[in-house]
């Protein structure tokens, strides 16, 4: 497995596994090309997209985007703002510990103090997987849970 960073020939990949993860209930926001594209590839306010790749298959991604003022997660402007998806196939063979080595990374380079992620309320592995990077809840609205991650530098 190679962990790069993402590109536009990533894209479908990704869009086809975000749309297993929507059918078995783990996503509610848009998985098709387009919003991909926009949100995690080409996003304004992107600081990294990390793709993990394995003989070609795109096994998961991990976006870092700087919040910017209004966002609609509420997170602090100029925190950062993490999302991470890893193939359903792919899960719980350490993915997803690879991508944040490099996120965390480019975190500290991109001058970040702090990481959001916001996770569902009822998502144990998402929960599960975040605590294991060090992150910690620190706030709880209506049915998420936003932990946070200190950036050391
Ligand atoms: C949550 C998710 C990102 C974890 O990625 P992953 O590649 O499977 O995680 P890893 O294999 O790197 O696991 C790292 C650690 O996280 C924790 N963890 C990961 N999956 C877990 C699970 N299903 N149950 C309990 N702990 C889990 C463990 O501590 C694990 O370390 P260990 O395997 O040595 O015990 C992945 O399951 C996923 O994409 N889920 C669906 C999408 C989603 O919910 N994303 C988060 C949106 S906020």
């Amino acid at each position: 497995m190679i962990v790069r960073d993402g590109t536009i020939e990533d894209v479908e990949q990704i869009s086809a596994f975000l749309q297993q993860l929507t059918a078995s209930g783990k996503r509610t926001r848009p998985d098709d090309e387009a919003f991909v594209r926009a949100n995690y590839i080409e996003d304004a306010d992107k600081i990294c997209c990390a793709v993990a790749e394995e003989d070609g298959v795109v096994l998961g991604f991990q976006s870092l985007k700087r919040a910017r003022a209004g966002n609609e997660w509420g997170v602090e402007p100029g925190w950062g703002i993490i999302g991470t998806h890893i193939r359903p196939s792919a899960a719980r063979r350490g993915v997803g510990r690879a991508l944040f080595a490099v996120t965390q990374a480019r975190a500290r380079d991109a001058g970040l103090a702090h990481i959001d992620a916001t996770i569902g309320a009822t998502n144990p592995e998402a929960l599960s997987y975040y605590e294991a990077m060090g992150f910690q809840t620190y706030r709880t609205p209506e049915g998420s849970v936003c932990k946070r991650f200190d950036v050391s530098t």
